[in-house]
């Protein structure tokens, strides 16, 4: 058990030391730009006066911060352990009221968000709009440190992005009727097509280290067995929404790979979410996790979802070991 989650974290690590090209044990300057959806979200969405779950309620943070902090999980998530490795304190929010210190970056991401901006439009900030929020950033920290210190501070900082998951299952969740208009090919092409664009608008403003992550088998978490159950009487996994998720880990790796013949020191790392979260939802005992935890939408929460302690993974179960 403890070496499987060792091998999640060593992911995360590889991931960030092949970002970090200095040395990996002495990084301890650099900024962290975030980027995504409820995966990578620590707090965001709380300040958004939208009709969208806020996650600063019980039993949300009760493991590691001992009260709730709008992260999906109920501990850390990711972000939070690369910032801790990079040796960095925990990323400031770009939503959160007060003076910013921005030289350690900024977490943009937004609970429920897609690359796509009609995913939860309207409720969430959408990919583009945490890019045009990070150009923001970016002026206030020209206006602070002058152009060519923020050139320095763009260049060697990490840009990390979660983002995908809702654009293919908030049209099942919605019964949307996208799927009548685009087949499954063009709209994961859409998808890559706006995440891309935004890696080369970061790009053209001196961003070069791009992590992002493959998705999870989507049709398997609990709301995708509970809207198997609605929309077919089916149980199991919703294969349809797993086929989507595929489709993009495929394309994933080729954009972003051919992004490098046209972005001269532009670099990138992906990490395949897909096959640990394949294993864990195969065989969760072996990962501490309760089984049944992972099944609780074959019993129809589909309502109390968005309010379950366990959103996909803990990504507080998953601990360094050194
Ligand atoms: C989804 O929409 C279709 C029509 O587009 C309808 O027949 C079906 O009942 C709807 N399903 C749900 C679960 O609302
Ligand atoms: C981004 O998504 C929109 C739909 O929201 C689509 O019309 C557009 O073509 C996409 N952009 C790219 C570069 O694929």
């Amino acid at each position: 058990m403890g070496s499987s989650r060792s091998n999640i974290l060593c992911f995360l690590v590889l991931c960030a030391c092949f970002l970090v090209p200095k040395s990996c044990h002495s990084y301890s300057h650099g900024a962290l730009f975030i980027f995504g959806d409820s995966f990578y979200d620590a707090g965001n969405n709380i300040y958004l006066n939208t009709n969208i779950p806020k996650l600063n309620i019980f039993p949300y943070g009760e493991t590691y911060f001992k009260h709730p902090t709008g992260r999906a999980s109920d501990g850390r998530l990711i972000p939070d352990f690369i910032a801790e490795f990079a040796k960095l304190p925990l990323i400031p929010l770009y939503l959160q009221p007060g003076n910013h210190q921005f030289t350690n970056g900024m977490n943009f991401a937004s609970g429920g968000a897609g690359a796509l901006a009609g995913t939860n439009q309207g409720l969430v900030l959408d990919l583009q709009t945490q890019s045009s929020n990070f150009k923001n950033t970016e002026k206030q920290i020209r206006q602070k440190l002058g152009a060519s210190e923020v050139k320095a501070l763009l260049s060697t900082a990490v840009y990390m992005f979660s983002i995908g998951s809702n654009d293919y299952l908030i049209p099942f969740i919605t019964n949307s009727t996208v799927f009548q208009s685009y087949s499954k090919k063009e709209y994961v092409k859409m998808v890559i097509g706006n995440i891309t664009s935004v890696i080369q608008e970061i790009y053209s403003m001196g961003g070069r280290k791009f992590g992002l992550s493959k998705l999870l088998p989507l049709g398997c978490p609990p709301i995708s067995r509970a809207l198997n159950i609605v929309s077919s009487g089916g149980s199991g996994c919703m294969e349809e929404i797993t086929v989507l998720a595929k489709l993009h880990n495929r394309a994933l790796p080729k954009a972003l790979k051919e992004l490098k013949s046209q972005l001269r020191g532009y670099t990138y790392s992906i990490f395949d979410a897909y096959t640990v979260a394949d294993a864990i939802f195969n065989n969760p005992s072996k990962y501490g996790e309760d089984s049944n935890l992972f099944r609780r939408g074959e019993k129809g929460m589909l309502r109390q979802w968005s309010f379950e302690r366990y959103h996909y993974l803990r990504p507080e179960s998953i601990r360094i070991v050194r």
